[in-house]
This record gives C-alpha cells, sequence and structure tokens, in this order.
C-alpha cells in the first residue's frame, strides 16, 4: 500500500529536494554526535591534504544519509559519484566507477548492504589499499595485475548496518548512526523550509507540523507542502495551526503523526496476539506487511514513543500504545484490564 507518510523517496521529493537540501554542514540540523564526528575527521584530513577516512552512515529511511554524503562532498571541496548497491552487478562495474574517481573524491554506495558477494570482494582491497587486482587472460597464461586508485572516500549508507558482512564494517574508519529527530529539531527543519518555498506560518502551526512527522526530515517537508497547498485554498496562505491540523487531518494523520498503517499493526498485536509478544514475521503475515517494512519504517517510531517494545520472544504493545488505540486501563482491587472504548472488554 502507498502511504502518504511513507519516508521513503518519491518523485515529488526528488523536484522539491532540490531547494530545501542543505548543503553545508552548518545548515543541516540535528544530530549533533554526526556532525561533531564529521567536522573534526574532516577538518583533520584538510589539515594533513589527505582524503576523509570512509565513512559509514546508517538509520531509518529519510533521515538524511544521503544529504550528509552530499554535505562531506561539498565541505570536502571534492566532487561527487552516487551509486548504489542494487545497481553494481558485476566486479567490473565496480572498478569502472573505482578508476573514474579522481584523487579524494567521494564515492557514495547507497544501500550498501544489498552489494553482492563478489563486488564486495572488490571493494576490500580498494578501501583499504587504494588498488584493485585485475585478471587478465584466462587458464593457465592468466595472470593478476594490481591496478592503483586515487585516494576517495567510500560514504556508505544502509537502513541495516546489522546486516553488513564483517569485513566491509570494519574498513571503516567513522561509523555514524542517524538518529530519529526530536520536535525542537524537526520544527527547525520546517521553519528552514518554510522560508525556501516562502510559506508563512505561525509557530504554533510549525510545532503542530513537527510533531505529527514520525521524527523524520523526508515527511516534514512533504507535509509542509500539502498544508501550504491547503492553506492556498481553504485560506488566504498564511498556515495557522487550526490549517495545519485540518490539513492534516484531511489527511488522516493522527496528532502523533500514526497513520492507519500504524494503527492496523497496534491493534493487530492486541486483538490478534493479546497484547504480544508476537513474532516479526508472524506480524508481517497477520497484516499483510513486508517483515522488512515494519522492521525499517514502522517499527523504530512506534518505540520511540514509547507504543511497541522490542522483546527476545517477539514484539509487544505497552500500555501508552493501547491507550493511544482506545483501550483504557482499568484497575479494580488486585485486577488490571484493558477496557475498549468502544465496548468489548480485552483482557
Ligand atoms: N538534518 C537535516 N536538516 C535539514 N534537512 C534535512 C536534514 N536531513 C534530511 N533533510 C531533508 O530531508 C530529506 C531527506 O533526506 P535524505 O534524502 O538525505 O534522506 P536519506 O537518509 O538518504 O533517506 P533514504 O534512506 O531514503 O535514502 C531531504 O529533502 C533533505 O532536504
Ligand atoms: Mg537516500
Amino acid at each position: 500500500m502507498d502511504r502518504f507518510i511513507t519516508p521513503k523517496l518519491t518523485e515529488e521529493d526528488k523536484i522539491g529536494d532540490t531547494g530545501i537540501r542543505p548543503r553545508l554542514i552548518s545548515e543541516y540540523v540535528g544530530q549533533e554526535k554526526t556532525k561533531e564526528k564529521l567536522n573534526i575527521f574532516m577538518k583533520a584530513a584538510k589539515m594533513r591534504g589527505e582524503s576523509l577516512d570512509h565513512v559509514l552512515l546508517y538509520g531509518p529511511p529519510g533521515l538524511g544519509k544521503t544529504t550528509l554524503s552530499h554535505i562531506i562532498a561539498e565541505e570536502m571541496n571534492v566532487d561527487i559519484k552516487i551509486t548504489s548497491g542494487p545497481a553494481i552487478e558485476r566486479p567490473g562495474d565496480l572498478a569502472a566507477i573505482l578508476t573514474s574517481l579522481k584523487e579524494h573524491d567521494v564515492l557514495f554506495i547507497d544501500e550498501i548492504h544489498r552489494l553482492s558477494r563478489q563486488v564486495e570482494e572488490v571493494l576490500y582491497p580498494a578501501m583499504e589499499d587504494f588498488a584493485i587486482d585485475i585478471v587478465l587472460g584466462k587458464g593457465p597464461g592468466a595472470r593478476s595485475v594490481r591496478l592503483e586508485l586515487p585516494h576517495f572516500t567510500l560514504v556508505g549508507a544502509t537502513t541495516r548496518a546489522g546486516q553488513l558482512t564483517a569485513p566491509l564494517r570494519d574498513r571503516f574508519g567513522v561509523i555514524c548512526k542517524l538518529d530519529l529527530y526530536n520536535v525542537e529539531e524537526l520544527s527547525g527543519i520546517i521553519r528552514r523550509s518554510a522560508e525556501v518555498f516562502h510559506v508563512p506560518m505561525g509557530e504554533d502551526a510549525v510545532v503542530e507540523l513537527a510533531m505529527r512527522s514520525r521524527g523524520t526530515p523526508r515527511i516534514v517537508n512533504r507535509l509542509l507542502r500539502r498544508v501550504r497547498d491547503y492553506a492556498m485554498v481553504k485560506a488566504d496562505g498564511y498556515v495557522t495551526r487550526d490549517i495545519a491540523k485540518q490539513a492534516l487531518d484531511l489527511l488522516e494523520i493522527d496528532p502523533l503523526g500514526l497513520d492507519a498503517v500504524d494503527r492496523k499493526v497496534l491493534s493487530c498485536i492486541v486483538e490478534n496476539f493479546d497484547g504480544g509478544p508476537v513474532g516479526l514475521d508472524t506480524l508481517a503475515a497477520s497484516t499483510g506487511e513486508e517483515a522488512s517494512t515494519i522492521e525499517d519504517v514502522y517499527e523504530p517510531y512506534l518505540m520511540q514513543i514509547g507504543f511497541i517494545n522490542r522483546t527476545p520472544r517477539g514484539r509487544m504493545i505497552t500500555n501508552k500504545g493501547r491507550a493511544h488505540l482506545g483501550y483504557e486501563l482499568v484497575i479494580t482491587g488486585d485486577q488490571l484490564y484493558f477496557d475498549s472504548l468502544d465496548g468489548g472488554d480485552i483482557e
């Protein structure tokens, strides 16, 4: 199902991205630890006149990994080449990319966990020794030639650091985990984007939007575009808190940013599995969503707001999560149970 609040990149995002994507690290909001690390290592590399060490960025979709890789290239004053794990099919494809790089350039590989084994083997010596071995000829006469590469910086991005092989992970000198953004940081991004888009809006409208954006800059920017449309058509263009609320209600995004799919996942845990624990695959099968989508997209936010817990035996809904769905916690004497507000009891 296509969700409006998908953190995945859509065509409209790509077009809208060009103006609002921060170009310098000083314009990049939040992720203070990552910025501090990068600032220090970039500065040191520049002082020594060397290329920046290889950087691995990981975290849920839409948090700014691609943006950060562009910023690294910009701050280091070098060019960037962009590709992705699934796009590099054979070792020869990677060799062609590597040999086209210039000294200190950035090579950005998105979804780096999806590189094939054979391609990865080529990447190891490239990252470590800045060289690749090319086999010339076939059979007994074949010989291997070592080809020197320019000193480049590999920036790898992944939503699943756990799926990287250990030898690949170990070859990154800088590893940064991106976290979901808090309301204050999201508000900062909204103010910046609103200025770029020329959308006049009240401060309480900014907060309203931030609260419904699931900690994700990509979603913040998308909601802002829709709210702007709504304000233009239904009002005079100025975004008040009421206008923002009405627009978001129309999009069926609730006050915490949850949509129908999130609520389906939550109520499935309550209604089919007694609140859990339920295994990821079972939950995926009974909601009709992909296990990987639940894990990468829904779960991080539902955990951040304290609606579900991950235990060794599976996912469990919390009391807070139940309350949000409308189940009321009732305590009578030594009994504790949940009462669904629309009738039937849930034990
Ligand atoms: N820290 C930030 N400050 C301001 N804007 C940001 C920040 N991070 C991301 N954005 C904005 O959010 C959008 C999504 O960012 P980006 O494309 O870099 O995400 P991503 O992590 O690469 O996602 P994916 O995993 O889907 O590739 C961009 O339009 C960018 O302008
Ligand atoms: Mg990206």
